[in-house]
């Protein structure tokens, strides 16, 4: 058998805030269902806070950060403002992901080669701060060498392109995004970055990606609360976790 490490999963609760925001109030909380997910085994809660708050609010992420027994991973854009919330909130890990038009690549993921001087200082002052970074980015080799040079520890590849062409029943697309993205994940763990992977995922797109020893975090939001919608958040939590362990076994690897 070889080794891998274990796969976790980390469940990302904006759209829940993006319900409640949709009348107001507090409810639903997505504390509340960060909460319900980990006692169903998810192993850490992603959040971002978006520079418009359209889903997740200050209060949110500060709530999370208190009342969550397991890692908190933050997602925001690289600006000022997010820095100085993310350095007061402590998170675990900051993931950089991009917001604005000119930040993103033609793959969707951050640009870190074009923003590369916006981000080094950047990078710094959270790697100083003891939060781990993680940047989210497509699965390019000039993307991947640059966050390694950037010095951030993590990066996450995205997956929606892939996604994407599974769901729309474009098989050549997909084969192709897969390929990338096979190929980027070797690449990033050998120049020493630990590989994340998200965006899009689903029960089958998360059993395929499993299958990648590299991968070592998978962070799903939307089509988690979308099942969870029919069959309740513990249910498609756990659901999840055993489609997690088939990918892993099914190339011999430890779940
Ligand atoms: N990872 C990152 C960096 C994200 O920004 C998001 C949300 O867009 C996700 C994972 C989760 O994606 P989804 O909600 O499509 O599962």
């Amino acid at each position: 058998m070889s080794t891998a490490p274990p796969l976790r999963l980390g469940i990302n609760v904006d759209h829940v805030a993006t319900l409640r925001n949709a009348r107001g109030g507090r409810l639903p909380d997505p504390v509340r269902a960060a909460l319900l997910a980990i006692e169903a085994g998810a192993d850490g809660i992603t959040a971002h806070l978006r520079e418009d708050r359209r889903h997740i609010r200050d209060d949110d992420m500060a709530r999370l950060k208190a009342e969550i027994s397991k890692p908190l991973n933050f997602e925001m854009a690289a600006t000022q403002e997010m820095l100085r919330i993310s350095l007061a909130t402590k998170p675990h890990a900051v993931c950089l992901v991009p917001e604005r038009r000119e930040e993103v690549t033609t793959e969707g993921g951050l640009d870190v080669v074009a923003q590369h001087n916006v981000l080094a200082p950047f990078i710094a002052r959270l790697n100083d701060a003891g939060i781990r970074v993680s940047l989210f980015i497509a699965a390019d080799v000039s993307q991947i060498e640059t966050a390694a040079r950037l010095k951030a520890p993590v990066i996450e590849i995205h997956t929606g392109a892939w996604c994407h062409a599974v769901i729309d029943g474009k098989p050549d697309k997909a084969e192709a995004e897969w390929q990338r993205i096979v190929a980027g994940a070797a690449l990033a763990q050998s120049v020493g970055l630990e590989v994340h992977a998200g965006h899009g995922l689903d029960y089958a797109t998360a059993e395929a990606i499993a299958g990648l020893p590299q991968i070592v975090e998978l962070n799903i939001g939307h089509y988690m609360m979308g099942e969870a919608l029919f069959v309740g958040l513990s249910e498609t939590v756990r659901t999840m976790r055993a489609a997690m362990t088939r990918g892993r076994e099914k190339v011999g690897l430890p779940a």
